[in-house]
């Protein structure tokens, strides 16, 4: 068994436990896994410039997103079907992010109700794939809303599924026994596989005006997942969204696409002062995080590493995956001469 010292080795280790279609299915990306790669790449390029002789004392990593407390600057990103890594599935994951203080998307694919996740949770928003049938959407929203969820994510870069050829070479599709309670209510067939869902279900002509009908729906504050450009984050702050997420989806849509460490500076310089921002993809190291606050991020999001985690130990494991990056952060921090999140800037990084 592979020693777990960090966030790889928990890949690792997840690896040789689960089933080979399931890893494959966590772990790949699109095509030629450009992007899934770069995202990786990316970070590794950045190199820090750390300062010296601050005279800390003790390094805190308390911070707040839409005025709400987290424990660190790392949130549980929204993954579709835990429970092929552990039957503890996204409860284990609730579980561990509020251990760690930590606030967790769920999937509109999640294998476990809303309302068992929120009440096991710390801060728990949902994620929102757009259905062509809005009754299906206005359910999901009311049942978010009820379970007492504080956010709203719409993801918005699944126009059409990328081309996952990894599962077609391994045959790949959501095994039956998996109820997904917020998609199973309307009786949909998933044995098409993914594409198939896609394709018969999620809004292909998603459009700022369905972000706008989206808005009108609910109270709750909307964030939009997957922006990559400076002007659409623009656009998303002109719409009056609570944040986007700088994401390319885990390198799970549209190969190369930009890295998204490489895409959130402009977006920074856009609409930083206007708008929350966070980041995903490709955070494995305490030291990712501190260049993705320096480069304009309020807060990253993970989201293989817990998948990883609940498949090696459930909930467990999950915990100490959130423990071992805790750790690198705060390392981290003090040797760059940080105390604070608000004290990691841009200078920090070239
Ligand atoms: C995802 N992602 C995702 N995003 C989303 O908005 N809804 C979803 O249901 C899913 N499902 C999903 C399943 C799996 C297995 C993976 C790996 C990813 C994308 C996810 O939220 C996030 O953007 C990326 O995973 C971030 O990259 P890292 O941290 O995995 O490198
Ligand atoms: C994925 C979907 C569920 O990335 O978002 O597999």
């Amino acid at each position: 068994m592979t020693q777990l010292l960090n966030l790889f080795d928990y890949e690792q280790a997840a690896q040789e436990v689960m089933a080979a279609g399931a890893y494959a299915y966590y772990a790949g990306g699109v095509t030629d896994n450009i992007t899934l790669r770069d995202n990786r790449a990316a970070f590794e390029r950045i190199r820090l410039r750390p300062r010296m002789l601050m005279g800390i004392d003790a390094v805190s990593l308390e911070t707040t997103i839409q005025g709400e407390q987290m424990a660190m600057p790392v949130m549980i990103a929204p993954t579709a079907v835990n429970r092929l890594a552990h039957p503890e599935a996204e409860l284990g994951v609730a579980r561990a992010a509020q251990g760690a203080g930590i606030t967790q998307v769920l999937s509109t694919f999640s294998t476990t109700a809303v309302e068992d996740v929120v009440a096991a949770g710390h801060r728990t928003w949902f994620q929102l794939y757009m259905a062509y049938n809005r009754e299906i959407v206005e359910r999901m929203l009311e049942r978010a809303e009820s379970a007492d969820c504080s956010a709203i994510v719409l993801t918005v870069d699944l126009p059409v599924a990328g081309l996952r050829e990894n599962l077609n070479r391994v045959g790949f599709t959501f095994p039956d026994v998996l109820a997904r309670p917020h998609i199973d209510e309307f009786g949909i067939d998933l044995s098409g596989g993914w594409g198939v869902f896609v394709r018969d279900h999620t809004k292909h002509n998603l459009s700022w005006d369905d972000v706008r009908w989206l808005q009108e729906q609910t109270r709750l504050p909307v964030w939009l997942k997957g922006i990559l450009r400076d002007d659409d984050a623009r656009r998303a702050v002109d719409a009056g969204v609570q944040g986007i997420i700088v994401s390319n989806h885990g390198g799970r849509q549209l190969d190369t696409a930009i890295a998204t460490i490489d895409a959130l500076p402009a977006i920074a310089d856009a609409v930083g002062d206007q708008i929350e921002i966070l980041m995903d993809g490709g955070v494995r190291r305490g030291v990712d995080v501190v260049k993705a606050l320096a480069l304009g991020a309020q807060a990253v999001l993970i989201g293989r590493p817990p998948l990883w985690g609940l498949a090696v130990g459930g909930g467990a494991g999950v915990a100490h995956v959130l423990e071992m990056l805790r750790f690198e952060i705060e390392n981290a921090l003090y040797l760059c001469g940080c105390a604070t999140i608000a004290d990691v800037d841009r200078s920090l990084v070239c």
